[in-house]
């Protein structure tokens, strides 16, 4: 038994046949159910657990880079040994199906992996390694073990010497422009936007189904909880992205 409601059916439906573009906006919920940790919600949540501003923040890099280097690795390490689940599979499948923008707040891989085309990484990528003072981009290797509590020196960059650091947009940095643009840009196109696991607690990427909004889509969220989002939304799907999406195609 489907268990989407008729409604929702109804707007994709509306939005394939009548030539429309969809926008998905993902965040930490999305790969849950592959086995990553979302920010917060659950006493396992990465908030719960680590303090953001000695992990997450330019200057926590300047103080301890060894110590936020080590939790970023053991971060690579957990989405390296997930796999996308059955949500994100759908999506890539929607894509198929439908004109699709995908912009995700999510620094994992598992959307590429699971078949998508990512239009907008909006808070960066763990792997996108760059120099912290020249930005120079890296590589790896990142392949060993790390635990969550490891210190791990930082990689050198050839060109000046400096450290090493994740690709992600710490509290307090700017988002990527191309990638905040393109956001923006599918938010403003878009017919329907599906809302994805994220909390809606974090600006400016919490803002786009706003944005959509007042240009005009409806807006679906996909979520097993309420949120800050839910109010403004036209239709909720209280189910999770791996259950949800695959019904979402009938
Ligand atoms: P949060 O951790 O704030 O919220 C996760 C959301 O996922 C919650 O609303 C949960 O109810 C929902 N959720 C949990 N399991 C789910 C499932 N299986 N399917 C669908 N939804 C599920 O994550 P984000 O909203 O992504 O920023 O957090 C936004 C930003 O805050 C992150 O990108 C990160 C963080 O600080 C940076 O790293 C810059």
């Amino acid at each position: 038994m489907r268990a989407v409601p008729a409604a929702i059916d109804d707007v994709l439906h509306r939005t394939i046949d009548s030539g429309g573009h969809v926008c998905v906006l993902t965040g930490a919920g999305m790969s849950a159910e592959s086995g990553i940790p979302t920010f917060r919600g659950t006493h396992d949540s990465l908030w719960s657990r680590f303090d953001p501003m000695r992990l997450a923040t330019a200057g926590a890099w300047r103080e301890d880079p060894a110590l936020v280097w080590g939790w970023y690795r053991w971060r690579m390490h957990r989405v390296r040994e997930a796999q996308p689940n059955a949500g994100h599979r759908a999506l890539a499948q929607l894509a198929r199906r439908v004109p699709l923008w995908l912009v995700t707040q999510n620094v994992d891989d598992l959307h590429e992996r699971g078949g998508s085309t990512v239009d907008a990484h909006v808070h960066g990528s763990l792997f996108a390694l760059r120099c912290f003072a020249c930005g120079r981009a890296h590589e790896g290797p990142l392949d060993e073990y790390v635990d969550d509590a490891q210190r791990v020196e930082p990689m050198r960059c050839v060109a000046c010497g400096d450290r090493i650091r994740p690709g992600v947009v710490w509290f307090g940095e700017a988002l990527p422009d191309d990638a905040w643009n393109a956001a923006t840009d599918a938010a403003i196109r878009c017919t329907l936007m599906l809302v994805v696991g994220t909390s809606g607690l974090v600006y400016p990427a919490a803002g786009l189904p706003a944005l959509a909004r007042r240009h005009g889509a409806t807006l679906v969220e996909i979520n097993p909880e309420p949120t800050a989002l839910s109010a403004e939304v036209d239709h909720v799907l209280r189910a999770t992205a791996a259950r949800a999406l695959p019904q979402l195609l009938g």
